[in-house]
C-alpha cells in the first residue's frame, strides 16, 4: 500500500505528508467502530483517496466527502495557497469539484466515496448515521472548524483534526 500512497502524493495535489496519510489509511481500514467515514474539507481528494484505500481493504462501508468547493479563504486567486488548476473560467471562481471526481476516477475508488457539495455546518444539521471517523480539514479559521466539530459522534469514533 505504501506505493499506492506515494503515487497519491506525488499525483493529486495537497499538504498533508506521507506518514500523517498513512494513517489515514489505517484508522479507516482497521478503527473498529461501526458506522461510515466522514471527511470534511476534501479539496482535490489526497486524503480522500488514502481513506477510501483503507475502506476498499475493509470491504465495508463508505467516505462521505463534505466540501464547499469554491475553496477557503487562503486558496483564493493571489493568496498564499492558490493553485491555478482549481480556477474555473466558467465560474470566474474555485471550482475544485472536477478536480476532485477526476483524482477518484484516477486511483479507482470513486465507487466507495460519496460527494457532498455543502458546508460543514450544513452537514452537521443533516447527518444522522452513525460515524466512525470524522476527518476535519476545512479552511483553518476557528470559526469553521468550530462548525465542523458540531458533528455528532459515535462513542468510539475516531476523530482526526489538521490545524495546520
Ligand atoms: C486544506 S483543504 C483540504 C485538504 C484535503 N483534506 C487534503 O488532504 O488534500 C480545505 C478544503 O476545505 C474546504 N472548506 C473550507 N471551508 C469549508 C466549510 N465550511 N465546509 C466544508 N468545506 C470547507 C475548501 O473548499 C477546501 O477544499
Amino acid at each position: 500500500m505504501t506505493a499506492h500512497i506515494d503515487a497519491v502524493l506525488s499525483e493529486v495535489p495537497g499538504w498533508l505528508s506521507q506518514p500523517e496519510e498513512s494513517l489515514r489509511y489505517e484508522f479507516a481500514r482497521d478503527w473498529p467502530a461501526t458506522g461510515n467515514i466522514v471527511e470534511i474539507g476534501s479539496y482535490q481528494g489526497r486524503s480522500t483517496i488514502c481513506l477510501a484505500f483503507g475502506v476498499a481493504e475493509r470491504k465495508t462501508g463508505y467516505v462521505l466527502s463534505v466540501d464547499i468547493h469554491t475553496g477557503s479563504r487562503e486558496r483564493q486567486p493571489g493568496k498564499r495557497a492558490y493553485h491555478p488548476e482549481t480556477f474555473c473560467p466558467k465560474t470566474s471562481g474555485i471550482d475544485t469539484l472536477p478536480l476532485l471526481r477526476a483524482d477518484l476516477a484516477r486511483f479507482e475508488v470513486a465507487e466507495i466515496v460519496q460527494i457532498r457539495v455543502m458546508t460543514s455546518v450544513a452537514a452537521a444539521a443533516m447527518f444522522t448515521n452513525r460515524v466512525r471517523l470524522l476527518f476535519i480539514d476545512p479552511d483553518h479559521h476557528v470559526q469553521s472548524v468550530g462548525g465542523s466539530i458540531r458533528l455528532e459522534v459515535s462513542p468510539r469514533k475516531r476523530r482526526l483534526c489538521h490545524f495546520a
